[in-house]
């Protein structure tokens, strides 16, 4: 069968559940792109240090003396063994194996009889770096050392950010809602980035907040902007009167390739970071802030409410299209892009899935 040239397929299957595929992105897409690392309230003090896992690595992030934080590869460099886990606060890094104490720049300080080492200069001994940048409050790495500044990637999306979210050098995290799914992450960032699905399954969200025929997801470099009227605020659940600009719009950032920072009416930051676990598998944590993290019913109702509706929703819906990934009887269907954009068209889908391919297929 030949296909119309102005037809765009949906990926094969096989980008979502074959292993080598899984590993290959491992290797190159995510290792090479800016992920969500954690919230830098996190590492307020001199010492505090966070660890998480990107692209199959553990890293952790560090504050040092002179306040500046690093992020390194979490392993010694005496004989591999891990160095720190979970979060916390030290003074130094000490290997739980020999003992090798590291400062918080990464530098070897000190280790049992190395003296005894003649030849051995302390100083060519340092904790493998890794990139990093700060991004509205959040510490976003990147494990290639030459990749272009995130402002390049996303351009404007920090200044747009910082002008909905005017106060968001206050928040911190109030609640980490956990969600795992049994689906590829390009399943559920697929999910996430079109708008097609909503009106059928998505009721709450698409009488409640937005109005869906307005709904429209564009992009700007590697950033798909998500934009939208709101439906009558009056009917909203909570005030939204901030007295800031955009109080009464809703709309999202979402970073290619695993992170989104959405903004509900009432300047409301809520976040979505992905961490791909296997082929057909992707925890994905839905961020929630109040300003100094004190805690707030109306934050904690939204959040409540996010995950037994939009969430739950989207939940059965990746979940259900794994399984048919893995059908013999799955042969591809056009995406339905409409040149007018808008609400029912996947065009936002046909940018991912080109970002995707180029990732792999180079
Ligand atoms: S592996 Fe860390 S001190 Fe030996
Ligand atoms: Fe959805």
């Amino acid at each position: 069968m030949t296909d119309d040239p102005r037809l765009v397929r949906s990926l094969e299957a096989r980008y979502y559940t074959d292993h080598r595929i899984f590993e290959a992105e491992r290797e190159t897409l995510l290792a090479g792109t800016w992920q969500f690392g954690c919230h830098l309230s996190d590492l307020a003090e001199v010492g505090a240090y966070v660890t998480f896992e990107i692209a199959g690595e553990s890293l952790f992030a560090i504050r040092g003396r002179d306040e500046k934080i690093r992020v390194f590869y979490n392993v010694c460099q005496h004989r591999a063994h891990q160095l720190v886990s979970g979060s916390g606060n030290t003074r130094v890094v000490v290997c739980p194996y020999h003992a090798w104490t590291y400062e918080l720049t990464g530098q070897l300080r000190a280790g049992p009889n190395l003296k005894a080492l003649e030849g051995f200069d302390r100083s060519s001994v340092c904790l493998t770096e890794v990139r990093s940048e700060a991004f509205l409050g959040f510490l976003f790495v990147n494990l290639d050392p030459d990749a272009a500044p995130m402002d390049e990637w996303f351009p404007g999306a920090r200044a747009e950010l910082e002008d909905w979210v005017p106060n968001w050098d206050r928040l911190k995290p109030l609640e980490w809602v956990e969600i795992s799914e049994n689906c590829n992450w390009k399943v559920s960032v697929e999910n996430y980035s079109e708008c097609y699905h909503c009106s059928i399954n998505h009721p709450t969200f698409s009488t409640g907040v937005v109005r869906p025929e307005t709904y429209d997801i564009q992009p700007q470099g590697y950033c798909l902007r998500h934009t939208t009227e709101c439906q009558n605020l009056d009917a909203m659940t909570y005030d939204i009167n901030s007295g800031f600009a955009h109080s009464h719009e809703y709309s999202s950032w979402f970073l290619w390739p695993m992170t989104s920072f959405q903004v509900y009416p009432g300047n409301v930051l809520n976040t979505y970071h992905w961490r791909a676990a296997a082929p057909d598998r992707v925890v994905v944590w839905r961020g929630w802030y109040t300003v100094d993290g004190t805690d707030d019913e109306t934050i904690r109702r939204l959040a409540v409410q996010d995950r037994a509706t939009t969430v739950e929703e989207d939940i059965h819906l990746v979940e259900s299209v794994q399984r048919g990934l893995n059908s013999r009887g799955y042969r591809p269907g056009p995406l339905v892009i409409d040149p007018r954009s808008g609400v029912n068209s996947e065009h936002s889908v046909m940018h991912l899935q080109r970002w995707m391919r180029e990732a792999v297929d180079g």
